[in-house]
């Protein structure tokens, strides 16, 4: 069994209402009742964290309640934006960071990811990291540089000791709900790639414990091959995770991939 634990993600992005946000977190719930070995996390739209977090506590879930962004400020004049306070006054655990969708749509750089990260982790809270290169990147031979600027950037000035808290998700943009996954070995290669360089900027033991996980496309049928890679730590998942026995069906795959490991 590996010493990372697996985790996985469902990002629901900017779907559900609140009567199937609820079904579904329900349906995730009582699905993953009997599945250990893996940590499990979900993602609502903010205005829903409240409600899927009253399911998640009535059932005595151990599903973390995620949030898909945040504004680094803890409080003041940003009007539309979200602070770390109001997440943590949620009973949010985990914050995404950098997304593709807030990077390539919204327009967010890595300065600015770097201080939500900063505000993220100095609060106490989990995050993760996304980085992935885009199909001209990856075309043009660069997803390697593109990935470590990200990762390089959006550590920059954030010690070893929050890095515990800390997971990467390595979403190649050209994935991001295409219905194209990356090769289990391509997958494997960008996830050595960061491990060796968050080994160098932090050293062997924070590089080993560091969980990285995959995205893009996910779906049970062909997530194992994936999960079984030496590098890869579970899953970031977008359009599977609406349908509550394909999101249980990943989760169930990471376990099984994390037991098998050696
Ligand atoms: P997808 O999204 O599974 O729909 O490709 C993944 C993500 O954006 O995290």
């Amino acid at each position: 069994m590996s010493d990372r634990k697996p985790f996985v993600g469902g990002n629901w992005k900017m779907n559900t209402n609140r009567t199937t946000g609820s079904d579904l977190a329900r349906g995730v719930t009582d699905g993953l009742i009997t599945v250990d070995g893996v940590d499990a996390a979900v993602f609502p739209p903010f205005p829903y964290l409240l409600t899927v977090r009253a399911i998640l506590r009535d059932r005595g879930s151990s599903v973390r309640l995620g949030a898909q962004d945040v504004y680094h400020q803890g409080e003041g004049a940003f009007t539309g934006e979200v602070s770390m306070n109001m997440l943590k006054d949620c009973g949010t655990q985990v914050v995404l960071v950098g997304h593709s969708e807030r990077r390539h749509v919204i327009g967010e750089k890595d300065e600015f990811i770097n201080k939500k990260l900063r505000g993220v982790l100095e609060n106490g809270l989990e995050a993760i990291l996304c980085v992935g290169e885009t199909l001209d990147e990856r075309t043009a031979g660069h997803q390697d540089i593109v990935t470590a600027r990200q990762v390089r950037t959006g550590l920059a000035d954030i010690p070893a000791s929050l890095v515990e808290r800390l997971i990467i998700a390595y979403e190649p943009v050209w994935a991001i709900g295409t219905g194209k996954t990356a090769t289990p070995e391509d997958a494997q290669d960008a996830h050595a790639q960061i491990r060796a360089l968050i080994n160098r900027m932090y050293g062997k033991d924070t590089a080993q414990r560091l969980r990285i996980i995959y995205g893009g496309s996910l779906k049970p049928d062909i997530a194992a091959d994936i999960f079984s890679q030496k590098d890869v730590d579970g899953g970031l998942v977008g359009g599977a995770s609406l349908n509550a026995a394909d999101f249980v069906g990943l989760c169930k795959a990471a376990a099984g991939a994390g037991r098998a490991k050696p």
